[in-house]
């Protein structure tokens, strides 16, 4: 029962109001909504009025103060219809939920005994009645009354306009929102909070309340998420010209959450893994992640909140521009090129992944059984390229011109990304009518480039053909507009001037975009020198696949000498990928392993260099993720993948071991805790190096007591973890020691004990599921709770391939049974979870037989979601 982006019709009637009341108890929570409809011009009167609802009790029903009999209305499964309504009315609705037993986590539920809400994508109808979709705006007052004494903080979207104490125990309080909101940006949260109070002047001079809600053991954990939430604050004045439009801004940080955090109007909830840190309990990724998240969430105010989406295939017009919006943020707090890379290696390898597998969609996707399935790394992070492609293509200044046109257009409306390209092409007339092909067309283009060098006539000619592979329901791809930002560097290095045959306009730039937009494609370079080197896809300037006939040697070159630095550490992983993935090949062919000697020196300069940033050195020296290797890998060896890379590692570990200790000892811990990027740094490239020398331990006691001396000493939550992590490969004396401090230490910090498990989740150690399925008897974890359930059961099904693709299907027949646990009450989780499942036309014929197998079993249940009945069910309709 799919939805189609081509059936969309607009809703027939407008809501001019809506005023919620909520009576607050766990088990029976009152809700009674009124709201004044108006039929639109020209909408037939004899269209009914048709509301969303779902998982509620229907009390009571009114239209304008008379009440309705079952007569007047007919209530299904997926709402109530009203066959005759006048073109004007108000209707009155009171419903009542049980929160408590609500373990979707979508619409109003309990979370450590707090009331909190989770409305997008369609949360709202399992609070009341009502038009729940995107296009539906409306204004918003919310009353709510609950026990004061077990909910003295009661909270919603907009102004405080109202709070008083009721006689019976009980308090009230009353917020107006001034703006137009769809209903799933609506918030309510009540329970037991403090709050850390601070506040933000706007670039108007307006004074704005900012608060963070945590439960009162966490109220010291919240400077950081505040520091941020102010950083981003200016940032998107100064950058974007964006301010913020109400008196206050909430932040409220709950544990219980299916996915990071959600931007409700002026009230955002967050999962609490993205507020809350300490350098004693967080780890510098965590508060980088704070940083972004936080950014991510405000930064929706204006791109999702202000102009919304018109329906869900549109998820992209606000996910991807706020996702590209919180990249340029991190960049510019932190390092431009270390957050380029970052959000590179994640899309290569994951979604690259979802690209060439059943659920690969457009962008702006065309159908979908369950919207929820869609939350993607195509929407969100391929989204956010095409945003980069467009201001690349348009430059800087076109693309500002582009935002502040599509701010003026469409404020206060709910729009599509069409609207959004539509705008950028008006504002600085570059056309980019092919360029609207990236959001409907899925698959990840492939480009080719040969590249040949004429001497004589100092001419280079790169001929360059992209194709793209066939997805689901799309055989047939037309050529994409591809930016491909390119330099010719010099034997030192140094860019030269580029001169385009045949090209008027600018010439002798060092740097140069080239829009390719045909199947094939010449261009042709004049006046270079012998040996330049070609230095393409700078900055990752289009998500596309590339392959040229690059030399191991000109790999080496860029490597040491490439000025853009994504592409410095670009070649370190082709030449790094390519490498192991011909050891990969002997692996499996029985061959003796050899590792080359031109590889450990490359390894070696880059490791002895003191001049670049420790963070992008740690970058360049991390072998390629197993997932990027795979990803390139015609049938997937998940075990030749592992033997290869830890051969490597241990090869680089002996050869290297002396420089890895220097470089250890140079990025030793000193002073306190920062998290600028030199710190961070540092850690990175200290952490990076007792990896690779843990591939000597515990044979080599000395490296060994390296690692449980940081274990034991270290004074923040990156190094500890780190340290755990390389002792949990190996069960000994030691190793359960430290895990078994380490949990006594902090048993009572639930984000702690996530890394607890997820870093025995990701163990190398042989036994791991046993270990894995032993921490799910412990109190340690919750099956109710998505994030332990990420940390121990997605971590070790996602992010520790080898172990989970076990060949005897150990691993498949584990995650079968927990997405089947897990299903019956949570279906977002359960959906997520089975994902790896789907990838098995790319495993060998045993694994492969065995995924299918259990993928077959949970479609044979009788009771399946919505969610995980279409990712099960595209997961077997391949071949
Ligand atoms: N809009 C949120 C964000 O990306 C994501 C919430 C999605 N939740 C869901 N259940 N699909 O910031
Ligand atoms: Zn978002």
């Amino acid at each position: 029962q799919p939805t189609y982006l081509k059936d969309y019709v607009p809703y027939p009637f407008e809501v001019e109001r809506l005023d919620l009341e909520f009576d607050l108890e766990p088990h029976h929570t009152r809700v009674l909504s009124r709201a004044r409809y108006k039929r639109k011009e020209h909408v037939d009167v004899e269209e009914p009025l048709r509301l969303n609802g779902a998982g509620q009790t229907l009390l009571s029903l009114s239209l304008d103060g008379t009440p309705l009999t079952a007569l007047d209305y007919r209530c299904q499964d997926s709402g109530l219809v009203l066959p005759n309504v006048p073109n004007a009315f108000e209707l009155t609705v009171v419903t009542e939920i049980d929160p408590e037993a609500n373990k979707a986590l979508e619409g109003l539920y309990l979370s450590s005994g707090n009331f909190c809400t989770q409305c997008e994508a369609q949360g709202f109808r399992r609070i009341t009645y009502f038009p729940d979709r995107p296009d539906v705006m409306t204004r918003y007052t919310t009353t709510i009354r609950a026990d004061k004494q077990r909910f003295p903080v009661l909270l919603s979207n907009g102004n405080l306009v109202e709070q008083c104490d009721l006689d019976d125990g009980r308090h009230l309080t009353r917020w107006e929102d001034p703006f137009f909101k769809p209903s799933y940006l609506f918030a309510l949260v009540a329970g037991d909070l403090v709050c850390q109070e601070d506040a933000f002047t706007t670039m108007s001079g307006r004074e704005v309340l900012l608060q963070i809600y945590v439960e009162a053991r966490n109220a010291d954990k919240c400077d950081h998420a505040m520091l941020s939430l102010k950083k981003a604050m200016a940032w998107d004045e100064q950058r974007f010209g964006f301010e913020y439009d109400l008196d206050r801004f909430m932040i409220v940080a709950v544990d219980d959450f299916n996915m990071g955090a959600m931007e409700n109007k002026g009230l955002n909830v967050f999962n609490s893994k993205y507020v809350l840190a300490r350098p004693e309990t967080a780890t510098d990724d965590d508060f980088l992640n704070i940083e972004s998240v936080v950014g991510h969430e405000y930064f929706h105010n204006w791109t999702g909140n202000r102009i919304t989406c018109r329906d869900w295939f549109q998820l992209s017009l606000k996910e991807g521009l706020t996702v590209f919006r919180d990249q340029e943020f991190s960049a510019d707090m932190n390092s431009a090129a270390v957050k380029r890379i970052e959000e590179v290696r994640i899309l290569q390898s994951h979604q690259f992944a979802e690209d060439s597998g059943p659920m690969a969609h457009p962008v702006r996707p065309e159908s979908y059984v369950e919207i929820n399935n869609f939350y993607t790394m195509t929407v969100y992070s391929k989204g956010a390229e095409l945003i980069r492609m467009m201001q690349t293509l348009l430059g800087r200044d076109g693309f500002m011109a582009g935002i502040r046109l599509y701010v003026q257009r469409h404020d206060g409306q709910a729009v599509t990304t069409d609207d959004f390209v539509a705008a950028m092409e008006d504002a600085s007339g570059v056309d980019l009518d092919q360029f609207r092909r990236w959001y409907s067309q899925a698959g990840t283009p492939v480009i080719h480039v040969e590249q040949h060098y004429d001497g004589e006539r100092q001419q280079l000619t790169l001929d360059v053909t992209q194709s793209c592979p066939a997805t689901p329901g799309q055989p047939d791809k037309q050529p994409f507009h591809i930016p491909l930002r390119l330099a010719l560097l010099g034997p030192d290095g140094t860019p030269q001037p580029l001169h385009l045959v045949n090209e008027s306009g600018q010439q002798g730039a060092e740097e140069l975009v080239l829009s390719v937009t045909a199947a094939r494609q010449k261009f042709c370079f004049e006046q270079v020198g012998e040996g330049c080197v070609v230095s393409l896809l700078r900055d990752f300037s289009a998500p596309v696949k590339l392959t040229m006939n690059t030399s191991r040697d000109e790999l080496a070159f860029l490597m040491a000498h490439d000025n853009d630095a994504f592409n410095r550490w670009n070649a370190s992983q082709r030449l790094a990928g390519g490498l192991l993935l011909d050891l990969v090949d002997r692996v499996r062919k029985g061959q003796k392993l050899i590792l080359e000697p031109m590889f450990v020196e490359a390894f070696r300069t880059s490791l002895l260099d003191e001049q670049t940033d420790p963070s992008l050195l740690a970058l360049a020296l991390a072998l390629p993720l197993e997932s990027f290797l795979a990803e390139q890998m015609e049938e997937i060896d998940p075990q030749a993948i592992f033997t290869a890379r830890e051969f490597v590692r241990h090869e680089v570990a002996v050869q290297l071991k002396d420089d890895f200790l220097t470089v250890y000892r140079r990025c030793a811990d000193s002073g306190p805790y920062e998290v600028t990027p030199q710190a961070v740094g540092q850690r990175r490239l200290k952490n990076l190096c007792l990896g690779y020398l843990a591939a000597l331990a515990p044979q080599d006691n000395m490296i060994w007591q390296m690692i449980l001396e940081q274990f034991s000493t270290g004074r923040n939550m990156t190094d500890v973890s780190a340290a755990l992590g390389l002792l949990a490969d190996h069960d000994n004396r030691d190793s359960r020691h430290a895990l078994d401090t380490f949990y006594a230490t902090w048993k009572e910090d639930p984000l702690v004990v996530e890394k607890w498990l997820g870093i025995q989740a990701r163990s190398r150690r042989e036994d791991c599921l046993e270990q894995v399925e032993r921490l799910m008897g412990t109190p340690a974890f919750n099956l109710h709770n998505p994030n332990k359930v990420r940390s121990l059961i997605g971590v070790f099904c996602q992010g520790n391939s080898v172990r989970f693709h076990a060949a005897d299907g150990s691993g498949y027949d584990f995650l079968r049974r927990q997405v089947a646990l897990i299903d019956p009450f949570n279906p977002q989780i359960a959906a997520r979870l089975v994902a790896p499942l789907l990838r098995w036309p790319r495993y060998d014929d045993t694994r492969s037989a065995l995924m299918k197998q259990a993928l077959e079993q949970l479609q044979a249940k009788t009771t399946l979601s919505a969610d995980l009945y279409e990712m099960v069910s595209k997961g077997l309709d391949q071949n």
